[in-house]
């Protein structure tokens, strides 16, 4: 038999307990939303107009189907390919509100969970980001995960797993996650290193959809969207964005975006000379070394 020492530790069991606890002393507790006033508490949060999204394969289908049985996704790709534009998509197709938390370093499990503030009127419970969308049924985009501290990280794990849980440990209050509540991280995985990558405990319990920059013509036509520009002048932006990206790990860190191209775009667009508008949308902000800036020069004299 077994002592009585030996106990399995459950967060769940523990969370409800001191939920039950949390019941008996809610009227200490402001009412974390203010629901019963009738408004919706999420309006803010809902994408209004439809956002341009360009499906690039067929991650809409599967982002919907994902959506329908709730499996936490990650969208996997470099900067500026589209992963923020696609979730904003996603949220406003599904009808969900979307509340997107920037992470970074300094950023603690509070700053996600929630936090006791103090006022006139004494001690206040405010639901963090995490909570607000777990408690009311928002998706809820964690941009940059990996940027936040592997203990910070964990704080999703039981929302993320079948428990579908998010305990708030100094309230005293277990939240059962609404139904329609998802999580969703993006993650650049050319940024991983060592001390910053995500816990395998963490990456496992997501869905992923890979994203990188479209092909030609969808890039040209997203481009060409976005900025104002014509097709045409679209696609030599986009064939100088390729010739970039073949330098990644020869002398680049990081391929040119779209993000970028976009950018040259809308100054050609305002009627900038192509040349100089390249130079400074395209080859000033990525590289400091004079000889890959000669050499993204004359890739944009090739075209322009
Ligand atoms: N498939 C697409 N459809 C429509 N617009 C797109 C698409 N892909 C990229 N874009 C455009 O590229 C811009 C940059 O994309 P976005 O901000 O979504 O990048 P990101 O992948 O979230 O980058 P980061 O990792 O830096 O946050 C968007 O503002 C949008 O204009
Ligand atoms: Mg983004």
């Amino acid at each position: 038999m077994r002592p009585d020492f030996v106990r399995t530790y459950s967060p769940r069991m523990e969370a409800l307990t001191r939920g039950a606890a949390q019941t008996r002393t809610a009227a200490a507790y402001q009412p974390a939303a203010d629901v019963s006033a009738g408004a919706d508490p999420l309006a803010a949060y809902h994408v209004k107009q439809e956002p341009y999204y360009r499906p690039v394969a067929d991650e809409v289908q599967l982002y919907e189907a994902a959506y329908s049985v709730r499996m936490p996704i990650m969208l996997k790709g470099p900067t500026g390919c589209g992963k923020t534009r696609f979730v904003e998509y996603m949220a406003w197709k599904l009808g969900k509100p979307l509340i997107t938390v920037a992470c970074n370093e300094d950023m603690t499990a509070s700053d996600l969970v929630g936090r006791f503030l103090l006022d006139a009127n004494g001690t206040r419970w405010q639901d963090g980001p995490l909570a607000v969308a777990a408690r009311l049924g928002a998706i809820c985009y964690l941009d940059e995960v990996v940027e936040a501290r592997q203990d910070t990280t964990v704080v999703i794990h039981p929302l993320t797993d079948a428990r579908r849980v998010l305990p708030l440990e100094k309230k005293g209050e277990l939240i059962e996650a609404h139904p329609d509540f998802q999580i969703v991280i993006s993650y650049n995985p050319g940024y991983q290193s060592l001390m910053k990558d995500l816990k395998q405990s963490t990456k496992q319990r997501f869905g992923a959809l890979d994203f990188n920059y479209p092909e030609h013509d969808i890039e040209a036509e997203i481009v060409a969207h976005e900025s104002g520009v014509t097709v045409d002048v679209a696609k030599n932006l986009v064939h100088i964005g390729e010739r970039a990206r073949n330098l990644k790990g020869h002398g680049l860190d990081e391929g040119l975006s779209t993000r970028m191209l976009i950018y040259a775009g809308s100054l050609i667009a305002k009627g900038v000379a192509p040349l100089a508008a390249c130079r400074v949308a395209l080859v000033r902000p990525i590289t400091d070394d004079p000889d890959m800036r000669d050499a993204l020069d004359s890739a944009v004299t090739t075209y322009f």
